[in-house]
């Protein structure tokens, strides 16, 4: 082999991509009761969104991500995530003067240069939704809501909602100055990445695993917030409790993309260990205007993929595979010919059908027909071709009968009802 996959990256076989589908199927459907359209953006975009979007001083930008130069000499970027890609999407097509509260889902890979770990990689996969043209702390509700019935749906139970506010721009320059005067005299004993976080970003000082000794009596960001993010932060606790959600008021919580104000959350499946968060989000009322339009509300979360897949696999929540063949033929002699035309017009009915390899032996092609799983066996022998019949086994019940050729999709097409029904569920 010329060289394996690149580092951080993953094939997904037909064995999981099954599974995939059955995760993707749950999400597509919780987003459309909730409202939520489709948007596809490209998977790359001009750099300078990410930069502008996400903030220049986040890890993100500044050491994740995949960069390059296309023939025409423009700085694009894969896309990191996919929050700043639907905000352009919604500016460029002058959504916001449509009026009304747009609500978009989306569904893709996304690239960041991490250190590779279980759960952790290169190219992943999200979940996302973004709500635009709308403040009230219902839309955080709903987000947190919907974020939580997928994760129920998958059958997750062990979850931790993780809540906080990190201000807006009227409060959060008190904070961070707090923040600044609390840290000056420990900054010798800080990490090298908190040391140049303090002047520009000191809010993420707060959230470093490495430096978390240090944070002991630290500021508490929810006794900064502004009367106004105070209020709005109440009501999202007060819609929560209504609706019966648990939650933990994390006020170290504050995320690793500059655009957050007021709500950020995280919801944590703690099995799946140092990677445990499975999906996050917040609140971004800046990050329109940011990006060139006029000022517009917004709110989002995204969810992985491959941790929720991580997370279902371990608890076997993962459908069962099915077989790829719902009906398998032998032809003995020459009836492969009839065989192989009979299997044409079940395929053009959508029945999974499966036909033994030319001229094997009885015995073999029906081994092929068990190994391949299918429920139904259909035997086309020289003798039955005489009567214009051909057998049709039940591997399951082990019954056999005759059938006429000319009825073989009616009477498939019956038998199988239920089953093609249920996958189509998938
Ligand atoms: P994020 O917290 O960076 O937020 O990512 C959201 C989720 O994506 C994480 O909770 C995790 O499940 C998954 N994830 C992130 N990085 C990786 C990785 N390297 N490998 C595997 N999974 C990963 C955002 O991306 C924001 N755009 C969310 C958002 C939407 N906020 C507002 N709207």
């Amino acid at each position: 082999m010329l060289t394996g996959a690149p580092r951080g990256t993953k094939d997904l076989m037909p064995e999981e991509s099954g599974s995939w589908r059955y995760i993707e199927g749950i999400m597509k459907r919780v987003a459309a009761a909730y409202g939520y359209g489709e948007l596809r953006t490209p998977v790359f975009e001009h750099t300078e969104l990410f930069q502008r979007g996400i903030g220049d001083t986040t890890d993100v930008v500044e050491k994740e991500m995949y960069t390059f130069e296309d023939r025409g000499k423009r700085s694009l970027t894969l896309r990191p995530e996919n929050t700043a890609s639907a905000v352009r999407a919604y500016v460029e097509h002058k959504v916001y003067g449509q009026g009304g509260t747009a609500r978009y889902y989306y569904i893709g890979p996304m690239f960041r240069y991490d250190r590779p770990q279980a759960g952790r990689y290169r190219e992943f996969h999200q979940f996302g939704c973004e709500v635009l043209g709308s403040g009230g702390p219902e839309v955080d509700a709903e987000l947190i809501l919907l974020a939580l019935q997928i994760l129920r749906e998958a059958g997750l139970k062990e979850l931790t909602l993780k809540l906080n506010s990190v201000g807006c721009p009227k409060c959060r320059p008190i904070l961070r100055q707090k923040l600044k005067d609390f840290y000056a005299p420990k900054l010798e004993l800080l990490c090298e990445d908190c040391r140049n976080r303090y002047e520009r970003n000191p809010l993420r000082l707060l959230d470093c695993k490495t430096c978390a000794p240090h944070r002991e009596g630290a500021p508490n960001i929810l006794d900064c917030l502004c009367p106004e993010c105070r209020r709005h932060f109440d009501g999202v606790q007060e819609l929560l409790r209504a609706a019966a959600v648990d939650f933990v008021l994390d006020p170290t919580l504050v995320r690793g993309l500059d655009y957050y104000t007021k709500t950020a959350f995280e919801i944590q499946y703690p099995p799946l260990g140092a990677q445990s968060a499975v999906a996050g989000g917040g609140r971004y009322d800046g990050l329109v205007e940011e990006i060139g339009g006029p000022a517009t509300l917004g709110s989002g979360f995204a969810m992985g993929i491959e941790r929720l897949y991580l997370a279902m696999e371990n608890q076997g929540l993962l459908p069962q595979v099915r077989p790829v063949y719902q009906v398998y033929a032998a032809a003995q002699g020459d009836q492969f010919g009839p065989a192989f035309k009979t299997v044409t017009k079940l395929r053009a009915a959508h029945i999974k059908t499966g036909l033994a390899e030319a001229g094997r032996s009885m015995k073999a092609q029906l081994k092929a027909a068990n190994k391949a799983g299918a429920r139904l066996v259909l035997i086309f022998g020289e003798e039955e071709a005489q009567r214009g019949q051909v057998v049709l086994k039940d591997m399951v019940t082990g019954s056999q009968r005759e059938i006429a050729v000319s009825t073989v999709t009616n009477t498939l097409q019956s038998i199988l009802q239920t089953e093609v029904e249920q996958d189509e569920q998938c």
